[in-house]
């Protein structure tokens, strides 16, 4: 049980945007293909109904999201990658890991504080449209981690609190029936580029100021083309601290790349050249990998059979183990 083992699950709300691509899904790709460590990536599925409760939304961004991973070269031989709901294990999981936490933890959750709160400041009752399934969502994702003993979870800063709710629960199992969990840390990312949208913000889905990764050619320019810039005039020297244009551009860039913009900020470019330099840098990265989302989208049985693969060799894992947390809590043959 030395081996290191990552773990990161992708809720399939929405459709993928540049900042998700660049913070998120880029990075984790690259690590997918590293050697001597076991990695499981999934589509949070039952994450996604927290939020959403339109089937056709649940069932089109499971595509979507499951097609971009494999456009954007996941290596499925090495890396296990499944739909959350293909595994009963983790459901049943869930209930055995709900008895053991402590209701007084999720109400300190973020997520649930913060629904609570909206509803006080609303002058709504505190717990207006709250349901279980926001509020037990830690413990959803602590089963999603300990199933597989994972020692490494890859995720954004909004998602330490649930790690440590994470670890404060399979502490509490163990203690309780004896070692059964791998105690899993963060995997914090310091390095990787928090992308501004066209209005400098953070690019989000929430601001409504995101380019969606998969737009075609012409809109994919004309999106980046409204990225707000100032009045400088051509020839005039811009900044590039502070320009939004600047970091999306240098997000894609190498070393020499992002030197040479920031040369050309000094020296006056025009804002729509650096804007046409932009398109086309990220156009030619996404390019190849568009063809083959586009693809995949349009042969969905093809990302099924992936999946349904990947289910296989989660559930190698998972049904045995599943059968040993079983046996510890005590539902065990009578025979
Ligand atoms: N909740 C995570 C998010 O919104 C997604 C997620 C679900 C996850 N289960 C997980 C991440 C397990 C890491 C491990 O980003």
């Amino acid at each position: 049980m030395s081996q290191q083992t990552f773990l990161t699950g992708i809720t399939t709300t929405g459709t993928p945007h540049l900042g998700n691509y660049v913070g998120a899904i880029k990075p984790a790709i690259v690590a997918s293909r590293s050697e001597g460590v076991a990695s499981y990536y999934f589509l949070a599925d039952y994450h996604a109904l927290i939020k959403c409760h339109d089937p056709e939304v649940v069932n089109r961004s499971t595509l979507e999201i499951a097609a971009t991973w494999l456009a954007l070269g996941l290596d499925t031989d090495h890396a296990v990658f499944y739909r959350q709901s293909d595994i009963p294990e983790i459901s049943e999981l869930t209930w055995l890991l709900t008895c053991q936490t402590a209701k007084g933890l999720m109400n300190r959750a973020h997520a649930y504080k913060a629904a609570v709160q909206e509803n006080i400041d609303a002058g709504e009752d505190p717990d207006f449209s709250i349901t279980m399934g926001l509020f037990s969502y830690p413990v959803l994702m602590a089963a999603d981690i300990l199933m597989f003993n994972a020692s490494h979870v890859p995720v954004g800063r909004d998602q330490v609190q649930h790690l440590e709710m994470a670890r404060d629960i399979a502490q509490r199992f163990n203690h309780h029936f004896g070692e059964t969990f791998v105690i899993p840390a963060a995997v914090i990312d310091d390095d990787v580029a928090v992308l501004p949208g066209h209005d400098g913000r953070k690019m989000s889905k929430s601001y409504s100021n995101f380019i969606p990764l998969w737009l075609p050619e012409k809109r994919l320019r004309k999106s980046i083309m409204k990225i707000v810039t100032n009045s400088l005039e051509p020839g005039e020297p811009k900044e590039v601290e502070g320009s939004a244009l600047f970091a999306i551009y240098s997000a894609f860039a190498s070393p020499d790349q992002r030197s040479a913009m920031r040369e050309a900020f000094a020296q006056g470019i025009a804002w729509g050249e650096a804007k046409q330099q932009t398109f086309e840098l990220i156009n030619g990265e996404l390019a190849e990998a568009r063809a083959r989302y586009e693809e995949l989208v349009a042969h969905p049985a093809r990302i099924e059979e992936v999946l349904q693969e990947g289910a296989v060799r989660a559930r190698a894992f998972a049904t045995p183990f599943m059968a040993r947390i079983r046996k510890a809590v005590g539902i065990r043959s009578l025979g």
